[in-house]
């Protein structure tokens, strides 16, 4: 006779569920991570393989005059037929900073001067996420391309006061649709849970397979990248939400 599986009480389910599916975190059965660097001390942090993947995927669009956030590294190392490149950066203690200025207010820096901004892992650290995109876009020359990339899941960073945001696939839609024309963006999601856990615990990229890597959870998504070209001619959402 077979039993409904409605007819076992919930726990019993739920005892079964454990034993046949038992959880062994074995060295992660801790409280502690086992980096606090993100994984620097082990290898290379695992977001690095997809935010390196993005950037090899645009390489046609990293050309003419570029800028970087920090220093030129990216375009240095995906960079096709570059002519220029700039960093910014708020720090001016920097000194690969060729523009100190704070993304969200950068209302003194020249319009219309960048065929490429490369914007990784920084936007989660800017309080005016609005107000940042408005100026990554203002700073591109129309036909100009913006790579983002942002986390969905990290740890916080050292300096907790200035990580403020993690974003989703529909938050960057929404944000980049009110700037950006809809049909110019392009976003995707990479990730899955067991890449999510490596990166929180610290592991190194070098600690996993590829087909781990590979693996994307529309769930369980570890970061976002955005691809969004100025439109160069015609009207971005910008215009028509400020008209
Ligand atoms: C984690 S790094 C990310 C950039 C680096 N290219 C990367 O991919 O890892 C963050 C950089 O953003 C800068 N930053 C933070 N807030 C900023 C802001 N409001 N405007 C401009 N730069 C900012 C930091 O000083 C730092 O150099």
């Amino acid at each position: 006779m077979r039993i409904s599986k409605d007819a076992i009480p919930l726990s019993t389910r739920q005892r079964l569920r454990r034993l046949f599916h038992p959880a062994f975190l074995g060295s992660l059965r801790r409280t502690t991570p086992l980096s606090r660097a993100w994984g620097f001390d082990r290898g290379t942090p695992i977001d690095r393989y997809y935010i390196e993947r993005f950037l090899a995927e645009q390489r046609r669009d990293i050309r003419g005059r570029v800028l970087e956030v920090k220093d030129t590294s990216y375009t240095d190392r995906f960079g096709t037929d570059v002519t220029e490149r700039d960093v910014l950066d708020i720090d001016s203690g920097n000194p690969h900073a060729t523009i100190v200025a704070d993304l969200a207010a950068a209302d003194h820096v020249p319009s219309d001067q960048f065929d490429c901004f490369i914007l990784t892992q920084t936007l989660h650290l800017i309080y005016d996420t609005r107000a940042a995109i408005g100026h990554a876009y203002r700073l591109l020359r129309p036909g100009g391309t913006l790579l983002v990339t942002v986390p969905t899941v990290s740890r916080a960073a050292a300096k907790a006061s200035r990580d403020y945001w993690r974003f989703t696939t529909p938050s960057c839609a929404m944000l980049f649709a009110e700037v950006f024309r809809r049909e110019d963006i392009s976003i995707a999601a990479y990730g899955n849970v067991l890449v999510s856990i490596a990166f929180l615990e610290g592991m190194a990229l070098e600690e996993l397979n590829a087909h781990e890597l590979e693996a994307n959870d529309e769930e369980f998504p570890l970061i976002v990248t955005v691809r969004a070209v100025k439109s160069a001619g015609g009207t971005s959402g910008r215009d028509r939400l400020w008209r």
